[in-house]
């Protein structure tokens, strides 16, 4: 299993509706129903509050798809777009992969919370090369639900510099029991505007093999992009469980979805005491299933930039990131027996030098 999974079974509303989705024995090319479009709505007007109109909505097998399908339609190669950084590696995958440069707006950790650098954040819009920023919200990896008066802000710079912003918003149904997301869409008339939304059941309701996503635009130019752009990329049409998992999910399962919120929020402040009184501080995350503990999510973040001083508390952290973090490391245990070898004195290094420097493999 992956990072981005959860180990729960799927909620039986769901199971219950694949199974008599089986049960009908047919399986040829699935049509997609007016009630699939009904199914978002209902669920963003009810626990979202924002009212998507059905024609809004297009289809997709997934996001990371949607995302490289949307950088090839709305870019053109060596043109940037912008990131901020830390945040889920698919997005460089997406950029790089086709052709344009990754701009990073580095996200500033200041007493346990990243916030923007604004200046920086208009300084790279400014830059005339770039016409795309790619925002997570909530942000995977930090956890942090974005303010309205942030989002705000984001959708008015980046119209001002004429940028487009993809908003994955794949993350918003996992935020803490008592909190929500704000849609980036919602937050002003000009994000309206200006985005296309990224929406999916999969990641709350634990159904990312199903490959089912949809995006959404009320800006009948880009939709239409996002439209043919799906289309000639050949992931608009759904295999046949992603809409019967899709409306299941989200006419039925709300119950569920809040059960596991609350199941998740209680073993996230496990992991934070526990991490507490191992001598780490753990970042309070408001959305995902994601905690970050310290030394590790710095030393994560630093992997390929900063140099890192190497005291004696680090020592012992990087040795735990080095054999926990196999999503970022692969041991070349041929080579060195499975060995880990400390590090020692006053210098500084990256990550990756360190990685490097023990055989490990930095994917
Ligand atoms: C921010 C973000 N976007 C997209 C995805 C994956 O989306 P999909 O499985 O629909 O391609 C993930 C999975 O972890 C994610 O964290």
């Amino acid at each position: 299993m992956w990072v981005a999974d959860m180990d729960f079974r799927v909620a039986p509303c769901i199971l219950e509706a694949l199974q008599e989705r089986v049960n009908h024995g047919i399986f040829g090319y699935t049509e997609i129903p007016s009630r699939w479009a009904k199914a978002y709505q209902n669920w963003w007007s009810k626990r979202h509050d924002f009212r998507i109109e059905e024609h809004w909505l297009v289809f997709c097998t997934g996001i990371v798809p949607a995302l490289s399908s949307l950088v090839r339609k709305l870019t053109t190669p060596n043109e940037s777009v912008l990131v901020q950084s830390p945040v889920y590696n698919c997005f460089f995958s997406s950029i790089k992969n086709n052709g344009t440069r990754v701009l990073c707006n580095e996200l500033v950790y200041k007493n346990g919370e990243y916030e923007i650098d604004w200046a920086d954040f208009e300084k790279k819009l400014s830059d005339p090369q770039t016409t795309l920023f790619i925002l997570c919200n909530p942000h995977n990896p930090i956890g942090k639900i974005w303010k309205k008066t942030e989002l705000a802000r984001m959708g008015e710079l980046c119209a001002k510099h004429g940028v487009t912003v993809i908003s994955d918003e794949i993350h918003c149904d996992l935020t803490e029991p008592n909190l929500s997301y704000t849609p980036f869409a919602s937050a002003s008339e000009i994000c309206e505007n200006i985005g296309i939304s990224c929406i999916s059941p999969t990641k709350a309701f634990n159904i990312a093999g199903l490959n089912t996503a949809a995006v959404f635009a009320k800006n009948k130019f880009l939709r239409h992009k996002a439209y043919r752009a799906f289309n000639t990329d050949e992931i608009a049409e759904p295999n046949a469980f992603a809409v019967t998992a899709t409306i299941a999910a989200y006419e039925k399962g709300s119950e569920w979805l809040d059960e596991l919120r609350v199941y998740l929020s209680e073993n996230k402040k496990i992991v934070r005491d526990n991490s507490v009184q191992a001598g780490l501080t753990a970042d309070w995350t408001r959305a995902t299933f994601i905690v970050r503990v310290s030394h590790l999510q710095k030393l994560k973040d630093f992997a390929y930039t900063e140099r890192v001083p190497i005291k004696e508390a680090l020592d012992v952290a990087l040795e735990r990131f080095l054999q926990d973090q196999h999503n970022l490391l692969s041991h070349d245990k041929e080579r060195h027996g499975g060995e880990i070898l400390r590090i020692d004195g006053e210098k500084t290094y990256t990550v990756k030098e360190v990685a490097e420097r023990q055989g490990f493999m930095v994917k």
